[in-house]
This record gives C-alpha cells, sequence and structure tokens, in this order.
C-alpha cells in the first residue's frame, strides 16, 4: 500500500513567520534535531504526552533499562513487539517528506532520538539514529546481530518470548539505547558535527528533557549557528532558540521546504 501522499495532494503549505523564512532562504547547509513530536502526525505516540504518551502509560524502568529486560525478557519483548507491530501501520507525515524533498535542495543532516524508519521511508539519506532503532535486534548477551524470524503478533500481548540468538541462543534484545546505555558514539558525533558545522539547525518536536540529546541545539547556539524550535509548547530550549514556531511538523516544515520552490519561480 502506497501511503505517501503525492506533493500535489498537500495542503496549500501555510505562511512562514519572515525571521524564519529568511534563515530558511539563507541556509545551504541544515541540521535537525528531531524527537517524538516528529513522528506524532503518523499516529506514532510520543512519551511525554500527559495523557497520550507512552511513559504516561507504561513504567519505563520496567520496559527501557537493561536490568529490566535481563529480569523479564519476555514482558518487555512484548512491548517492542507491538511498537514494531505500529511501525508497520504508520507512514511518514507531510514533514518527513518535506524535510526528505529539502534534503533533494540542500545537504540536510538529520539526527533523530526516535526509533522509528520514517525519516528513511519518506526518502532522507542522511540519517543519524541518537538513541538506536527498533530494527536493529542484537542478542542480549554475546550482542551478534540478529537476522532471524521475529513474530510480531496482531494484537498486543502482555508476555511473548523473545526470539534467541542463533549462536549462543542468548535474547534478541532490540537496537534501541535504554535508559543508563550509552548512545551510538558514530551517532553522536554526526549529531554534535551538524550543530556546529551547518547554517541552520531545526530542532523538531522534542521536550529536550532527555540528555545527551538535548545539548545538541545548546551547542549550536553557543558555535553561533542559528536555530529554530519547531514544537507547538514550550520546552527548555525556548528561552535559547534564536526563532521559536509554535506549529506541528507536519504543518510547519512543509512550508518551509515549499520557500526554497519559490525561490525557483522568483
Ligand atoms: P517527548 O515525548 O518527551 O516530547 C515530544 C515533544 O514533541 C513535546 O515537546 C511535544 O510538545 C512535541 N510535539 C507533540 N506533537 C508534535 C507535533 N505534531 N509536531 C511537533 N512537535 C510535537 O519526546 P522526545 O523529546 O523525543 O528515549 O523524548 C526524548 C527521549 O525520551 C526519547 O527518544 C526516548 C524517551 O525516553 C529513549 O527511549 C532512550
Amino acid at each position: 500500500m502506497s501511503s505517501e501522499p503525492a506533493t500535489t495532494d498537500l495542503p496549500e503549505p501555510i505562511e512562514v513567520p519572515e525571521p524564519i523564512a529568511e534563515l530558511v532562504r539563507s541556509a545551504s547547509t541544515v541540521g535537525v534535531l528531531t524527537g517524538a513530536g516528529m513522528s506524532a502526525e503518523s499516529g506514532v505516540p510520543t512519551f511525554r504526552d500527559a495523557q497520550t504518551g507512552l511513559w504516561a502509560r507504561y513504567d519505563p524502568m520496567t520496559l527501557a533499562t537493561p536490568e529490566a529486560f535481563a529480569e523479564q525478557p519476555d514482558l518487555v519483548w512484548a512491548w517492542y513487539a507491538w511498537r514494531l507491530r505500529l511501525m508497520q501501520e504508520v507512514a511518514p507525515n507531510a514533514g518527513h517528506l518535506a524535510l526528505a524533498r529539502w534534503g533533494r535542495r540542500v545537504p540536510v543532516g538529520i539526527a533523530t532520538q526516535n526509533v522509528d524508519d520514517l525519516h528513511e521511508r519518506a526518502g532522507s539519506i542522511d540519517v543519524a539514529h541518537l538513541h538506536g532503532t527498533l530494527f536493529d535486534l542484537r542478542c542480549f548477551d554475546c550482542g551478534r546481530p540478529y537476522h532471524g524470524t521475529v513474530e510480531i503478533p496482531t494484537e498486543q500481548v502482555e508476555r511473548l518470548e523473545p526470539p534467541h540468538c542463533q549462536v549462543c541462543f542468548g535474547p534478541v534484545r532490540p537496537g534501541i539505547v535504554w535508559f543508563g546505555e550509552m548512545l551510538p558514539a558514530e551517532a553522536f558525533e554526526r549529531a554534535q558535527a551538524l550543530a556546529v558545522g551547518v547554517d541552520l539547525l531545526l530542532v523538531v518536536g522534542t521536550s529536550g528533557l532527555v540528555q545527551p540529546a538535548a545539548g545538541i541545539p545548546l551547542l549550536a547556539k553557543t558555535s553561533g549557528v542559528p536555530t529554530i524550535e519547531l514544537n507547538p509548547d514550550e520546552t527548555p530550549f525556548s528561552d535559547h532558540a534564536d526563532q521559536v514556531w509554535r506549529t506541528t511538523a507536519a504543518v510547519g516544515l512543509p512550508a518551509m521546504a515549499a520557500l526554497l520552490d519559490d525561490d525557483d519561480r522568483d
């Protein structure tokens, strides 16, 4: 099922506030730090929304730590199997598509905290996953990558035995960065390089509460790189951002990317 809307079906982009439009037009390289809000309009729950947020409904300490997996691998695996199922049911939204389109005009480097593959499915090619991805499975014991079969129930279940490593028979875990674990060095270095090396850094759909990812916008700020925050709500970074646009990813990003199309017409 092709779920990606053709550009002609996209609603007329809204007016971009002029100070933001100026920054967009003058940027020949762009970096983007994205969080769960980037995928919210695709139907992927965020973490800290008071009602619908994953951490409002589930206890991260029983589902997102290596200790929790060691203790109850079937409980933790069942939860990630549900999130893997969700990924099969959602599609990139207009925001993901706009960043991919933008990336075909000027270099756009994305550092995402999201563990979904929606940026890649939208066509973005330069994507660094700071918190890993749902899809890189590996053995919890020996660390070997796992490429065997994965059973994904059609309904959410409370407990599900994880697959087992084909070498040491250890339980297989998702390639996600759990609380207390280090970020993948390569992805974090890529995010830092973007923060200091681009003409413009966008901060889209993140509450800015989880370190070290939350330090990336401040690094851009102290390196003199202009920053734009796209988020319907206030965050700890809002007062530091050069520009703030209280809109959503799927509304704001297409309007910003469309500015580059306008330039062609002028
Ligand atoms: P959060 O759930 O903490 O924050 C989501 C942010 O997106 C909030 O500031 C919302 O206001 C905003 N938002 C909601 N809908 C939006 C939309 N349609 N467009 C734009 N913004 C929107 O998610 P993250 O900041 O990504 O880590 O959370 C960071 C990390 O905490 C996650 O990667 C995860 C979690 O624990 C790990 O699991 C390691």
